[in-house]
């Protein structure tokens, strides 16, 4: 059993496919809380300028988001800690923020815990606009970064959304901190599903918009025949700049194989 098969769902396999999000659903825990917390723990330690990243003007936000997530956990805010790294402390989720330097301007990442990376590097998205962030992906065309653009926009405190993403990858491992991984992508290897729950929540005092991504990752084995029917009709279409941003015709040979 899987928590979410994105692409079965019409409501969120079409983009931007995003959807209202009841504001008591904002964190989600699951059987994998445990290993998943350890893991942070560990990062947070051995790997803190990988996976923290705060400008100074985000100051207001990181405090506002550690003190919206421990009300909505009902624990009292911790102290001594820089806001992001305690609230990568609290729950499975990463957390980046987007801010808008001026009004209508495109939202800037700002700050972010981000311990489990899908193949990109906070480092080099850091301080960066919504469209150049996704330079990288074929199918973020002009048109979707502008009802995104929109999108953010029009997101109102207490009222949060969600999407969710997937990728296929070779491994199970959470922490991929790097964009360039096309190359050493092993079809071989063990295939696993990775589902990003994505979340969008407007903090009302420093107006930044807290993007929130809780990552599963899964075997393909894992799949109801139903949902591994929909993933190969999912990825059959796929033309090859796609094929390629998402690990290369080998990765989606496998992928079919393994899907039938
Ligand atoms: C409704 C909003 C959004 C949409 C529709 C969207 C869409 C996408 C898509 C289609 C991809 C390619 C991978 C995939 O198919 O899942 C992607 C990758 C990515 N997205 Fe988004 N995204 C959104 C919001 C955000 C936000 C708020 C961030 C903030 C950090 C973000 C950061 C990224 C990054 C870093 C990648 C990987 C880019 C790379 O390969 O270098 N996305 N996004």
């Amino acid at each position: 059993m899987i928590a979410y098969a994105p692409w079965a769902d019409a409501r969120l396999s079409r983009k931007p496919g995003v959807l209202p999000l009841d504001p008591g659903d904002w964190i989600e825990a699951g059987d994998d809380r445990e290993a998943q917390m350890a893991y942070r723990a560990a990062l947070i330690e051995a790997q803190r300028d990988v996976v923290h990243a705060a400008l100074p003007e985000s100051a207001g936000a990181c405090a506002e988001l550690l003190e919206a997530l421990c009300a909505h956990l009902g624990v009292a805010v911790p102290t001594g800690e820089p806001p992001l790294i305690a609230a990568g402390r609290l729950v499975q989720e990463d957390f980046c923020l987007l801010e808008q330097a001026t009004s209508g301007e495109e939202y800037r990442l700002t700050g972010a815990i981000l311990c489990f990376p899908s193949r990109w590097s906070l480092a080099e998205k850091i301080g960066h606009p919504l469209t150049h962030i996704h330079g990288p992906v074929p199918d973020y065309t002009g048109d979707l970064a502008a009802r995104v653009n929109r999108l953010f926009e029009g997101i109102r405190a207490g009222r949060p959304l969600w999407r969710a993403n997937w990728t296929i990858h070779s491994t199970a491992e959470l922490h991929q901190p790097s964009g360039e991984w096309r190359e050493s992508e092993d079809a071989d290897a063990d295939l696993h599903i990775r589902v990003e729950r994505q979340t969008f929540l407007r903090l009302p005092r420093s107006n930044a918009v807290v993007f929130g991504i809780r990552t599963y990752v899964d075997p393909l084995t894992a799949l109801m025949p139903e949902q591994a029917v929909a993933l190969r009709e999912a990825l059959e279409p796929l033309g090859p700049d796609e094929i390629d941003y998402r690990g290369g015709a080998d990765l989606h040979r496998a992928s079919l194989d393994a899907l039938v």
